[in-house]
């Protein structure tokens, strides 16, 4: 797998899920709704990849779980840029819409954001050392958190009978992965 690949399908996820957003939406304000929900959406599943690289290649080690592995840092990155699309197609909708958000949005989902962005700039080998075991704190917790936002997103569907169905596959997939870590967690501790 490419270098270029993961950033190369953020991108493309990204701009398309824009692009539908405004074709599909009945008028401009629905368009900018979708290309806010739909811009989170695509992200799922690169930072699925991210968040399961290491455990899907304990559990089945092979040449494409090892790709996952050698190209984690670019999934993430990757990530990284589907979630800043978000963040400029949130603002936006949120601004024509004239609809600020709570402040719990905007403290659970801020926080996010600093995670976000503190593990995209320490994604290097210069940060790795610097930080020694912290790195690997801060990468753990900054991605059981926004693991964590992603479930309560999803969750919250659950009560919309017209995203029911958004809100069980979401949660399924999260509830998913949680269960594939620990279990390559637990057969790495088998003897
Ligand atoms: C301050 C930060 C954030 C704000 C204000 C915000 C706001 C929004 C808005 C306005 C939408 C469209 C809602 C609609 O469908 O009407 C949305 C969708 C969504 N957001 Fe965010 N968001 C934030 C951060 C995040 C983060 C960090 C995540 C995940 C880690 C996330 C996950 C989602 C998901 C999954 C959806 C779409 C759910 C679906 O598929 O239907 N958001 N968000």
């Amino acid at each position: 797998m490419s270098r270029a690949l993961p950033l190369l399908a953020g991108l493309a996820l990204s701009i398309g899920a824009v692009a539908s957003g405004f074709l599909i939406g009945a008028n401009h304000l629905e368009g900018a709704q979708l290309a806010a929900r739909w811009t989170s959406r695509v992200g799922l599943p690169v930072f699925l990849i991210a968040y399961l690289a290491s455990s899907l290649h304990k559990i089945w080690p092979g040449d494409l779980t090892r790709t996952f592995i050698r190209r984690r840092r670019q999934w993430g990155l990757a990530f990284a840029w589907t979630h800043s699309v978000h963040l400029v197609a949130l603002i936006y909708f949120l601004t024509i819409a004239g609809m600020p958000p709570e402040a719990v949005t905007i403290l659970g989902g801020g926080l996010a954001y600093v995670m976000i962005y503190l593990m995209a700039l320490t994604s290097n080998n210069w940060s790795m050392k610097k930080l020694g075991a912290n790195w690997s704190r801060l990468h753990k917790f900054g991605i059981h958190y926004i693991w964590l936002i992603y479930l309560l997103t999803y969750a919250g569907r659950l009560e919309d009978p017209s995203l029911q169905h958004i809100g069980i596959i979401g949660v399924g997939l999260l509830i998913l992965a949680l269960i594939l870590r620990i279990v390559a967690r637990w057969r790495k501790k088998l003897p």
